[in-house]
């Protein structure tokens, strides 16, 4: 063990995952390389989860963020105002399509859907919440209790009363059968039912991924969050799409995952890539939403002036240079690479994804169960061959990878290329 790796775990969570038997210390970046403490250099199809979403040592990114340092001030707190943190709130509120949006930054996706939830359970006078299974949505006492994944539950108690559904869970063998339009109205039948049976009324909201990032970038079919949120709005209940993960037009087709799914929601969360690295998140909600929270408010370090000209200057990057439409080009060659790759391989199971969003998960050759620990491997396999990708799903059985949105063909191509490759050495190892 590393003496950095042996001090790590003296002093810092045991809960806390590290990747990698030998886990990695990256030391620099520039576009889409990183390279580590020891020297070499590795594709990186992760991010930081997401997060470093234009690459690594952005020049535009640098410069506003240097320009912002440069004026002596890092931090004002929002008693005052902020230029940067406004004109990005201008961006976001017209971007979202929702009604006289506002914007309420955090630090995270966690603190930004806990806002969102205290918003909507203040609206509605209520604490039912509704969320799918396979769901993650941060670490806080709050988001943990809308959790529907096991493995990140960090604890039984909970300040919502939660009803699960349906949604991402089409393996299952009651669905296993079924067309996706079946699947589909079998899932609003599921909330209908739970509405009228399982409730006590008056649920305050649902709250969804539209692609379930930690879950192993699982989705519902599309439409569905829409039909979910058209029987939801009958009764007054709102919707929150969770696009800390699914933003910025990572998906491909569409800015939003939400747009998938042919409907505006009531309120949205955003973290991760906004920053490319600096700490930002936040909800956009409906302004009588937004404003209708009692008490006053505030998050200290929430749109500070750092992190607001980091993001400003990011989302101008997406939209200047169409990464989404990047991302829908090399996304769909990458997903097609791989499936093509994954068909004949037996510890290959689903191939999935939306541009440069997608995953593969691994299976038991013999019995085509869950494989972790083939998951495990390929994440050693990768790293091996110099390319850097992300694990998930509710049996930790998930690859996952989300390439920086400036990724170029080249780079698409060798990550493919490496992919492919270690999946081939995986299956040969695992067929001794
Ligand atoms: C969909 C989703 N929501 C919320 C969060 C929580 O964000 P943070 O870790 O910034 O608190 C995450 C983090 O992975 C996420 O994937």
């Amino acid at each position: 063990m590393s003496e950095l790796h042996e001090r790590h775990r003296r002093v810092l969570p045991s809960w806390l995952p590290l990747y990698y038997a030998d886990p990695l210390e990256l030391v620099s970046g520039s576009g889409s390389r990183v390279t580590d403490a020891e020297g070499h250099s590795y594709l990186d199809f992760f991010c930081g989860i997401l997060t470093s979403m234009l690459g690594y040592d952005v020049p535009e990114v640098r410069e506003a963020v240097e320009r912002q340092l440069g004026t002596g001030i890092v931090h004002t707190s929002t008693l005052y105002l902020i230029r940067h943190q406004v004109e990005l709130a201008e961006k976001l509120a017209r971007l979202s399509g929702i009604e006289n949006a506002k914007v309420f930054f955090t630090n995270s996706g966690t603190e930004a859907n806990e806002t969102a939830l205290m918003i909507a359970t203040a609206a509605r006078r209520s604490n039912q919440v509704l969320a799918l299974r396979n769901s993650y949505h941060g670490h806080s006492f709050g988001v943990i209790a809308i959790t529907g994944n096991g493995a990140w539950k960090s604890t039984p108690l909970a300040p919502f009363s939660v009803h699960y559904l349906h949604g991402t869970d089409r393996y299952l063998s009651a669905f296993a059968s079924l067309s996706e339009a079946e699947y589909q109205a079998a899932c609003v039948q599921d909330l209908r039912h739970v509405l009228s049976t399982a409730t006590a009324g008056d649920v305050a909201c649902l709250i969804a991924e539209p692609v379930q990032g930690v879950g192993g970038f699982t989705m519902p079919p599309d439409g569905l969050l829409g039909e979910y949120a058209a029987v939801l709005r009958g009764s007054g209940a709102l919707f929150i799409a969770d696009e800390v993960q699914t933003g910025w037009g990572r998906t491909g087709e569409h800015f939003w995952g939400f747009q998938a799914h042919g409907t505006v929601p009531d309120m949205i969360t955003f973290a991760k890539g906004l920053g490319n690295g600096m700490a930002i998140g936040g909800v956009i909600a409906r302004g009588d939403l937004m404003d209708g929270l009692p008490g006053y408010g505030i998050s200290t370090f929430g749109g500070n002036p750092l992190s607001t000209a980091a993001g400003n200057a990011t989302l101008d990057y997406v939209l200047s240079h169409d990464l989404q439409r990047n991302a829908a080009e090399l996304g769909s060659m990458i997903i097609g690479g791989l499936r093509e790759a994954a068909g004949p391989l037996a510890v290959a199971g689903e191939v999935r994804g939306k541009g440069l969003m997608f995953a593969v998960d691994l299976v038991d050759p013999q019995t085509g169960a869950p494989s972790p620990a083939l998951a495990t491997r390929m994440l050693e396999a990768t790293r091996e061959r110099g390319l850097l990708i992300g694990k998930g799903g509710l049996y930790g059985h998930a690859l996952r990878m989300a390439p920086p949105m400036t990724l170029s063909e080249a780079d698409a191509k060798e990550g493919l290329g490496i992919l492919a490759d270690a999946l081939r050495a995986v299956n040969e190892e695992a067929a001794k």
